[in-house]
C-alpha cells in the first residue's frame, strides 16, 4: 500500500519519540512492500520560533494533502506560565483537530501482564483491563466561545453541542462496542448540564440501532471514582472533549505509565495518530522519554488502512520489549541503559526478526556479555 505521511514531530520529547515510531514504520514498509512516504513540518512551539503561528499554512496543507498525520507533541513552559500569552502551542493542535474534522479521540487503555506491578492500583483490580475510550475532539468547552470582561475580571468558555456532533461519534463507539464487549458507557454530567442532557437522549436514541450493544450512564465524578475503584466494568466510554482529556489521563495510571498511551484521531476525511502525553520538557533530549505511545500510535494508524497483520506485529514488539524489560526509566527504573532510541531498535529489529529470541539484541545493545 502507498501511504503519503505527514510527520509532525512538535515539542520537547515529540521529536525523539516520533522518530522511533517512524523506525517501526519504515520497517514494516520493508517488512511487507510497502511505499510509506514521509514529508515533515512544523507546529506548537516550535513553529511559533519559526513562523510565529502553532500552525502555518504548509503544515495544514501538508496534512490536507497527505493520507494520514503522524503527530509528537506540544507545548513549552514558556507559554504555560504565561496566561497572558496571545499565541499559544496548544492553539495549533485545537486548530489542526478543528480543520481536519478529527471529531473522534480513540485511546485504548490496556492492563498490560507484565507491568501489573507498575500501577499504584492494585494488580487485582487494574488485571484484565481493556477500556476504548472515544472522546469527542472538536466541540465543547474547547470550542465554544470564549470572552473576557474589558477590565479582566470576569471569563466564560461557552459548553456548546449540536446533535449531529453527538450522533457521528455515538454512532463510531457504539460500532466499536459490537466488536468488543457490547457495552457503551456514556460519561457526563447530566445532573447539572444542559448539553450533557442532549447527550442522554440523542445518545439513547442511536443506541436503538445497536440492540445488541447495552448503553449504561455515570455522572463524571462517579466515573472518575469508579476508574479507581473498578477499571474491569468499562468496555466503551463514550464522552463529550473535557471530560474525555481528564479522564484519560486517569485512565493511563491503569497502564502503568502514561507514556503507554496511543490514540487515533479520527473525521469523516482525514485521520491523526498521536501519543496522549505531552511535551514532558524536562525530559528533552535526555533519552528518557518513553516511545512506546508513539510506536503504538503508529499500529493505530496500520489499523485505520486495515493493516492489521502489520499493526499486531508491532504490537507483539511492544510487548516483547516490555516483557524483556527493554524499558525506559519510567517503567524500569532500574535502567539507566534503556534509552528512547534503544527501545526503538528494539522493536524495529523484532519486526525484521520477530522469531528471534532477541538475545542478540540485547547483548549487543546493553553491553552485556555474550554467553555461548
Ligand atoms: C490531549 C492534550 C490536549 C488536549 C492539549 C495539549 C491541548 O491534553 O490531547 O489530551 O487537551 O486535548
Ligand atoms: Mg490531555
Amino acid at each position: 500500500m502507498k501511504l503519503k505521511i505527514a510527520l509532525l514531530p512538535g515539542d520537547g520529547i515529540g521529536p525523539e519519540v516520533t522518530n522511533q515510531a517512524v523506525k517501526a514504520l519504515k520497517a514494516i514498509a520493508s517488512e511487507y512492500d510497502h511505499n510509506f512516504q514521509f514529508t515533515q513540518a512544523d507546529v506548537g512551539a516550535i513553529a511559533i520560533d519559526k513562523f510565529n503561528d502553532p500552525l502555518p499554512k504548509e503544515t495544514l496543507d501538508l496534512c490536507k494533502s497527505s493520507d494520514a498525520v503522524l503527530f509528537g507533541a506540544i507545548g513549552h513552559p514558556k507559554y504555560d506560565n504565561d496566561p497572558s500569552a496571545k499565541v499559544r502551542p496548544e492553539q495549533g493542535l485545537l486548530k489542526l483537530r478543528k480543520e481536519l474534522g478529527l471529531f473522534a479521540n480513540i485511546r485504548p487503555v490496556k492492563a498490560y501482564p507484565t507491568l501489573l506491578n507498575k500501577s499504584p492500583l492494585k494488580k487485582d483490580i487494574i488485571e484484565g483491563t481493556d477500556i476504548s475510550i472515544y472522546r469527542e475532539l472538536t466541540g465543547g468547552i474547547y470550542f465554544g466561545k470564549k470572552e473576557l470582561s474589558d477590565d479582566g475580571n470576569i471569563a466564560s468558555d461557552l459548553c456548546e453541542y449540536s446533535r449531529p456532533e453527538i450522533e457521528r461519534i455515538a454512532h463510531l463507539a457504539f460500532k466499536s462496542a459490537q466488536t468488543r464487549n457490547h457495552k457503551v458507557t456514556l460519561v457526563d454530567k447530566a445532573n447539572v448540564l444542559e448539553s450533557s442532557r442532549l447527550w442522554r437522549r440523542v445518545v439513547t436514541e442511536v443506541a436503538k440501532g445497536y440492540p445488541q450493544v447495552t448503553l449504561d450512564f455515570l455522572f463524571v465524578d462517579n466515573a472518575a471514582m469508579q476508574m479507581i475503584l473498578n477499571p474491569k466494568q468499562f468496555d466503551v466510554i463514550l464522552t463529550e472533549n473535557m471530560f474525555g482529556d481528564i479522564i484519560s489521563d486517569e485512565a493511563s495510571v491503569i497502564g502503568g505509565s502514561i507514556g503507554l498511551l496511543a490514540s487515533a484521531s479520527v473525521g469523516d476525511k482525514y485521520s491523526m495518530f498521536e501519543p496522549i502525553h505531552g511535551s514532558f520538557p524536562q525530559a528533552t533530549g535526555k533519552g528518557i522519554a518513553n516511545p512506546i505511545a508513539s510506536i503504538l500510535s503508529a499500529a493505530m494508524l496500520l489499523d485505520h488502512f486495515n493493516l492489521n497483520t502489520e499493526a499486531e506485529l508491532i504490537r507483539a514488539g511492544v510487548e516483547k520489549s516490555l516483557k524483556l524489560k527493554i524499558s525506559t526509566p519510567d517503567i524500569n527504573p532500574a535502567s539507566d541503559k534503556v534509552t528512547t532510541s534503544i527501545v526503538g531498535d528494539f522493536i524495529e529489529d523484532f519486526i525484521f526478526n520477530p522469531k528471534d529470541t532477541n538475545l542478540n539484541f540485547m547483548n549487543i545493545h546493553l553491553g552485556q556479555s555474550t554467553i555461548i
